[in-house]
């Protein structure tokens, strides 16, 4: 058993109003007992409850559950920072031609420990991610997240249509290999699978139809996919799907929205798009680096609220710059002004953290500090640098305002230590 000292932040419930209902323990610690946490709370009290446990002194940190993405592609770790286009053009001349790499599992799972290996560095400890069209790019990311024990979601892509030959499913094999993925890998230890259509330009309708079929047959897997992210994209929507009625009819229509479906984007989403969302209980995950970066729109967020979608946040690289949640918050807050929206920090730090993992139904393992949950977390050195020293000196002091300040003066180094079931998968 091990109790560790520290600033002490996360949200115990799910709730509409995270900038209030938080629990901050000043001078708190984390018991943890193997790969589980045992107690949260006041140092003073546990120190006394648990005096056998081995005391780790992290008072100079923060510390808050693992970070959820809720979006990214692991291939595309190499392609993260490729200059100059926007969302089509980047998929034809970066995108595809790096994928075709993952057809070789020793290549995939190269890339895929340096890929976990960025995301602990960043004190990520689970993740939504796409692998290639290759079920052995599956298998390599699967094998890799294992050996850590952690709580990953990852499917194959399908795609059969409007992208290089090289890379291309037909219905059937996209069914039957993500059905097999399925069996193998979801639910094995913490892996969790993700049936995964690329988007909607890239699968035929009877793609579509049987990814469908396998979601209803399997109604505890993920869905994830992307909607609503460029106009040319949205455009091209209309041209391929005449006669749904919007960008996400399409995915209804073919009983792809539903919880656990996770869609990328959703920026220029329509007033009966958003009410479908709401009662689907799917989530859009806001992607705001990649957003700026691929030009593609600013996130309503503001809409998302009044009408009750859950959102997340999310790095999608390497559509995003950084793989860091927290330099992907301050983005998020920069791209919520553009919109006359302030996006308070604590509500970002919710957005990573327990509201994610409440829309997943995994709050029982994941995404806060409560007892019998998974020891996921962080420790964010608040005294690494001069920088973020000399700020916070001056600041209030209280929780939001040190978050704050961290999400735009941290990136990964401040990050102290990342945990994973109870071990270390990263330290400075
Ligand atoms: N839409 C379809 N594929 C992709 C992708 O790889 N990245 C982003 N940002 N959008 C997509
Ligand atoms: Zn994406």
């Amino acid at each position: 058993m091990q109790l560790i000292k520290a600033r002490v932040l996360h949200f115990p419930r799910s709730t509409g109003n995270p900038e209030q209902e938080f629990e901050y323990f000043a001078a708190g610690a984390l018991v943890i007992d193997g790969q589980k946490i045992k107690a949260v709370g006041p140092e003073e009290v546990l120190s006394r409850q648990f005096p056998e446990a081995q005391v780790i002194d992290k008072r100079h940190c923060l510390l808050v559950p693992g970070l959820i993405d809720s979006h990214n592609h692991f291939p595309q770790t190499e392609i993260i920072a490729s200059f100059g286009e926007q969302l089509l053009q980047w998929l034809e001349n970066f995108t595809f031609p790096t994928e075709q790499k993952f057809a070789s599992y020793e290549y995939a799972r190269k890339i895929a420990d340096i890929y976990l290996q960025q995301l602990f560095q960043n004190g990520t400890t689970t993740a939504l991610a796409y692998c290639t069209v290759h079920p052995q790019s599956v298998d390599a990311l699967f094998d890799a997240a294992s050996e850590h024990n952690m709580q990953i979601v990852a499917g194959k892509v399908c795609m059969d249509r409007n992208c290089p030959e090289y890379l291309r499913d037909d219905a059937s094999s996209a069914y039957q290999d993500s059905r097999d993925l399925i069996e193998k890998w979801h639910k094995q230890g913490r892996n969790l699978y993700a049936i995964t259509p690329r988007f909607a330009p890239t699968s035929t309708e009877e793609q579509m139809t049987l990814l469908g079929q396998l979601a209803a047959e399997f109604p505890d897997t993920f869905i994830q996919s992307h909607v609503s992210e460029n106009t040319d994209e949205i455009a091209w929507i209309k041209s391929l799907y005449p006669k749904d009625k919007d960008y996400l009819g399409v995915y209804e229509r073919f009983g792809l929205v539903r919880e656990r479906a996770v869609y990328g984007h959703g920026i220029h989403l329509k007033k009966r798009e958003w009410k479908t969302l709401a009662k689907s209980g799917s989530v859009i995950a806001f992607c705001p680096s990649s957003n700026l970066f691929l030009g593609s729109g600013l996130y309503d967020m503001s809409a998302a609220i009044s009408y009750r979608v859950s959102t997340a946040l999310a790095s999608d690289i390497g559509g995003g710059t950084s793989i860091s949640m927290l330099t992907t918050q301050a983005d998020g807050y920069k791209v919520c002004a553009l919109n006359h929206y302030s996006l308070q920090a604590l509500r970002g730090l919710y957005l990573m953290t327990q509201g994610p993992a409440s829309s997943y139904r995994l709050e029982h393992q994941i995404g806060n500090l409560n007892p019998d949950t998974y020891a996921d977390f962080v420790c964010f050195d608040l005294d690494s640098n001069e920088l973020l020293r000399t700020r916070l000196q001056n600041g209030k002091g209280h929780a939001a305002d040190i978050w704050f300040a961290l999400t735009f003066l941290a990136g990964d180094r401040c990050v102290d230590s990342t945990w994973v079931a109870g071990i270390p998968v990263f330290e400075k």
